[in-house]
């Protein structure tokens, strides 16, 4: 039976999120909605924190040790992303704040788009389409706009996760493609056998993939993975997707490898410093770029709000929250 007298805990919702959910926020909660386009400066962020018990934030909001100092009685960050590189998860389990993340409920919308960008890249599709609104199109040609299959070519997966996975079978069930993959664990043969996924080293990914997605996390130890060097390992026939994060990829790298023919396309949701866009990718015609919108259907948007919210609900309840990352 919840304490009515009790006074609702402070929590500051972050990001503008759906006005219902937010609504039905505020009956839980004492609620500071920074209802705003822009996202808070790390100034802003920290004073709207003080005296907060908890936030509602996105992948974008940095959490440091230095802002966990300057706002002493947070105890609770909820995320509305799955992605938490954005969390110094140390420093907050360090000052025994708990941290919980929006996994699963997004990885079905995240893979359809992944597949979508790989598709779009290898068939040339924003290319083709910005020759057409230029009114460039004069006569079908054999050659106009000739870019790679999908059916029956290799798919590359790095990062064999959950959307790693949901990515293989549309490729494998969908599409006709072999299955590689290079991830720090194995998955089970039982998990491998409906795809037909094989485990490969890394260079052997690069090297024999005609499409590789990227789909790892991104951690000190991912930072520019996928560098010059691996690079020069693809096949100049091939695409590169990467809709993990930005820093996983070298841009620069990537834009002179696009730019030089070393590889044939590539899709990006992510970069390295968004919201801008490294100019030389911006200059390469066989790119297609999009704002990190990969779970970004309004039904998966939402169910990510409101895992969001079940996981703050929990914690000030006392009930386990459905997606804590630590303890
Ligand atoms: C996630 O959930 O991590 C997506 O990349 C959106 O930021």
């Amino acid at each position: 039976m919840p304490n009515l007298a009790a006074p609702k805990p402070r929590v500051l919702l972050a990001r503008r999120i759906f006005p219902d959910i937010a609504a039905r926020m505020a009956e839980a909660f004492d609620l500071d909605y920074a209802d705003d386009d822009q996202p808070l400066s790390p100034e802003a962020l920290r004073q709207r924190l003080q005296g907060k018990l908890g936030l509602l934030a996105s992948g974008t909001e940095q959490i440091t040790a230095e802002l966990l100092d300057a706002c002493p009685e947070l105890r609770v960050i909820s995320l509305m992303t799955v992605g938490h590189n954005n969390v110094d998860l140390a420093a907050c389990s360090a000052r025994g704040v708990r941290v919980s993340n929006a996994p699963d409920v997004l990885t079905e919308t995240t893979a359809d788009f992944g597949f979508a960008l790989m598709m779009a890249a290898a068939r040339r599709i924003s290319e083709s389409e910005h020759y057409l609104r230029r009114g460039d199109w004069k006569q079908w040609r054999v050659d106009l706009f000739a870019g790679a299959d999908i059916h029956g070519t290799t798919l590359g997966i790095l990062g064999m996760g959950r959307i790693g996975q949901a990515i293989a079978r549309r490729g494998a069930l969908g599409f006709g493609m072999k299955v590689i993959y290079h991830n720090r664990s194995r998955l089970a043969p039982e998990q491998e056998a409906p795809i037909g996924a094989r485990w490969v080293s890394k260079e052997a990914l690069l090297r024999e993939a005609d499409h590789l997605v990227i789909v790892v996390p991104y951690t000190p130890a991912s930072h520019h993975l996928v560098a010059e060097q691996d690079l020069a390992l693809m096949k100049p026939s091939a695409t590169l997707t990467n809709i993990a994060r930005g820093g996983v990829v070298d841009d620069v790298a990537l834009a002179r490898a696009l730019q030089q023919g070393r590889l044939a396309a590539a899709g990006l949701d992510v970069f390295e410093r968004e919201p801008q866009v490294h100019p030389d990718l911006l200059a390469c015609a066989n790119v297609v770029l999009t704002p990190h919108i990969a779970s970004a259907s309004v039904p998966t948007r939402r169910a990510m709000c409101e895992l969001a919210e079940r996981n703050l609900l929990a914690a000030f309840s006392g009930r386990p929250m459905p997606s804590l990352l630590n303890s």
